[in-house]
């Protein structure tokens, strides 16, 4: 008797896809991050004067820090961007995110007491690289206090990257087959939760009080996107079905924290389904884009319960007026009511505002799953891309 197996299909453990098997992964990935970056023993009540997070920061990368600049390509680039969301609002200290790409050849004013960060799951990315060996280097014979101090927030802590940093977050999310980022982006997301907070307390930038809630709501998101994948994952590649045959633009719309989800949400879809789509922030429909709507053009809306909900409701709304099948990405309390608005809803679980980037990205990651595997494209290969871009 011969046995039915093949050894990729074991490393897939069943999976029909490495992305897949990866979007599975990610209650795991949070869960170790929480465990090796979070003291669990840390309560507001009891005042504590050490950090709730050690990701191993010295004082020298965190004194008189004024100015955080990040650079990065890709899938990285959005988990900057909700990393500046987070550094702006959580601790309060301004920053910028670049292209990789960009940054290299458009020299920024340099301002004194700046961390830079490079975020990159491979550590390779050529232009991540150039990137931060280029600010190291124009800054290298000015004052002490202009001098660079480069974190890396990747995966693989013995990269390129790594060794021309001062400071790593290991993000340890494991290898990554898929070429389209999956577990990686939710473990740099956590990688930029602990910096905010970490920076948060050290400042003082917001009460211990509020720094206990944000903790509270990063130890549950492990056991939530297991309610995604449970409940959701098989309503969401029915959903799928519509889009395999006729689709040819998707929108996607979300506001503050969550753009940077509706960005995700687009790449993921071109990289593996080959549907064109762009990604904007739902205030900026009325400013031109919205002409492109029409019945063809389907529109997923992230609408996480919070400080824009309303809003990005009233823009959903003018989408579904110019008769655009409506998706929305909300909660389970508010399916309801945004039932009225919505022709789908991918439900995700209560959550507070500040960390529901890292459940609203898995819906939409199973959704362009779904289009291109039901496409029967090459989904942990797409053409044209490659894992890591080691060159320019
Ligand atoms: C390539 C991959 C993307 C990835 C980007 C940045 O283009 O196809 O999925 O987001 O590189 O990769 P990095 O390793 O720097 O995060």
């Amino acid at each position: 008797r011969t046995l039915d197996w093949n050894p990729t299909q074991v490393e897939k453990q069943g999976f029909r896809h490495y992305m897949l098997k990866e979007i599975y992964e990610q209650p795991a990935v949070v869960r170790s991050s929480l465990d090796t970056y979070i003291n669990l023993n840390w309560h507001a009540d009891e005042n504590p004067d050490y950090s709730p997070v050690n990701i191993g920061l010295t004082p020298d990368m965190t004194d008189n820090l004024e100015h955080i600049q990040i650079v990065a390509c890709g899938t990285s680039w959005h988990a900057a961007l909700v990393g500046k969301y987070l550094l702006e609002q959580v601790a309060g200290i301004p920053t910028t995110v670049d292209y990789a790409s960009e940054f290299r050849y458009s020299p920024k004013p340099v301002i004194p007491n700046t961390l830079t960060i490079g975020v990159t799951q491979s550590g390779e990315t050529a232009d991540t690289i150039a990137a931060l060996e280029s600010e190291r280097a124009r800054r290298v014979n000015l004052d002490p206090k202009y001098h660079a101090r480069l974190l890396a927030i990747t995966n693989r802590a013995e990269s390129t990257i790594a060794q021309i940093c001062d400071c790593i977050i290991d993000t340890q999310a494991g290898i990554e087959i898929g070429v389209a980022a999956t577990k990686t982006f939710v473990a740099q997301t956590m990688g930029f939760y602990f910096l905010a907070l970490d920076l948060a307390y050290r400042r003082q930038a917001v009460s211990n009080q509020r720094i206990s809630e944000i903790v509270e709501g990063l130890r549950q998101i492990p056991s939530q996107i297991e309610t995604i994948l449970d409940t959701q994952a098989d309503a969401i590649e029915e959903l799928a079905h519509h889009f395999t045959n006729e689709t040819e633009d998707f929108i996607f719309i979300g506001r503050g924290i969550n753009f940077p989800i509706a960005l995700e949400g687009a790449l993921k879809l071109k990289e593996i389904s080959y549907i064109h789509a762009e990604a904007y922030p739902a205030g900026e429909m009325k400013h031109g884009p919205i002409a492109l709507l029409d019945n063809k053009v389907p529109v997923v809306a992230v609408a996480m319960p919070g400080s824009v909900y309303d809003k990005v409701i009233s823009n959903a709304q003018e989408a579904k007026a110019r008769d655009a099948r409506l998706i929305g990405v909300t909660t389970a309390m508010n399916a309801t009511e945004a039932g009225h608005t919505f022709d789908d809803i991918l439900t995700v679980p209560e959550v507070d505002e500040i960390v529901s980037p890292v459940l609203a990205v898995v819906p939409l990651q199973i959704l362009s799953y779904h289009i291109a595997a039901i496409k029967g494209l090459d989904v942990d290969q797409p053409r044209n891309l490659a894992k890591s871009v080691t060159v320019e």
